[in-house]
């Protein structure tokens, strides 16, 4: 039967140890010049209904390098926009192409297009997701440690997408995770709850910035608005102003804090720019290790 990635609570801890090894192995045979062909004759489609650079290049080169084709969808150019029903659409794309990205805005939307569609369904980016990402950050925090257990992981700011599939990620790793958020825009309640439950780890939620990164092995921040709520910037830049990830917050954790990003990063707002290049940011292995793990997801989810 095939399988999707909806949400990083489709995957357990084996899931996750196994694409995390894939993904080193997929990195290093891409530095030594190795070719491999597992998607020879298999087409993967993009449906985006949101802006993309980094998911949709990094995924579309991967399946490049990995010998198929890609066929990129802007869901507006699509018959989606006259209001074609999602489950005919997914039944249809079921008889074209062997898998699917999808960034658009409803979780709900994506999972009705997954129940109705017989190729696997990967989530490029939802209003409440984000778990490609997260898995590629992840991959980032071994590469550059070794180890994520017994990591103090910070995410300061809009406790967003990606806030939630981090909230995820500590439900099936055993992750010491804080997430700082000023009040009215902390993450999702059900989410957050079964994240707790099922923690094998740590999930603090804060509203001080200071207290939470104190202490910090990993400082992560994104977009104080996200797309699809580009009208309240102004207001959520007065709000969240205390979130900035300065060098003054970054003096309150650990000496050799790592700073993530899942970019696109405005300057001056969630991240002062001398700390987005300074020399605690990791932002540029983050972004690239996109490439690696969309390998190794397509290798996992779709046939060959
Ligand atoms: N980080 C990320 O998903 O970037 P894009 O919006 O450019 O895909
Ligand atoms: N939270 C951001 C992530 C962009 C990759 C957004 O949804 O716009």
């Amino acid at each position: 039967m095939k399988k999707d990635l909806l949400t990083l609570r489709d995957l357990n801890a084996d899931d996750c140890e196994a694409l995390f090894k894939r993904s080193f192995e997929l990195k290093e045979r891409h530095a030594s010049g190795i070719a491999d062909r597992t998607f020879q004759g298999k087409t993967l489609g993009l449906i985006f209904d949101k802006p993309s650079t980094r998911t949709r290049v990094s995924f579309e080169a991967a399946m490049a390098q990995l010998g198929g084709t890609s066929l990129f969808l802007n869901a507006q150019d699509t018959q989606l926009i006259r209001n074609e029903p999602i489950d005919d659409t997914g039944r249809v794309l079921s008889r074209y192409l062997d898998g699917v990205v999808v960034r658009t805005y409803s979780q709900n939307l994506l999972e009705e297009l997954a129940a109705a569609a017989s190729i696997p369904v990967i989530n490029g980016l939802t209003d409440l997701y984000h778990p490609c990402q997260v898995l590629s950050d992840l991959m980032t925090i071994l590469e550059k440690r070794g180890k994520l257990k017994g990591l103090k992981i910070v995410w300061v700011g809009d406790g967003n997408n990606v806030a939630h599939s981090w909230l995820n990620a500590a439900a099936i790793l055993p992750l010491d995770l804080v997430v700082a958020c000023p009040e009215g825009y902390q993450p999702d309640e059900t989410i957050l709850a079964a994240a707790v439950k099922d923690t094998k780890g740590r999930i603090v939620v804060l509203s001080d910035p200071e207290e939470a990164v104190r202490d910090a092995d990993v400082i992560y921040t994104d977009v104080w608005a996200s797309m699809g709520h580009e009208s309240e910037h102004g207001l959520r830049k007065k709000i969240f102003k205390p979130y900035q990830v300065s060098q003054g917050l970054l003096a309150m954790a650990k000496q050799d804090v790592m700073v993530m990003h899942c970019l696109p990063a405005h300057r001056g707002e969630e991240i002062a720019a001398d700390v987005l290049v300074g020399a605690h940011s990791v932002v540029w292995d983050q972004a690239e290790n996109k490439l690696h793990m969309h390998k190794a997801i397509l290798e996992r989810f779709i046939s060959h």
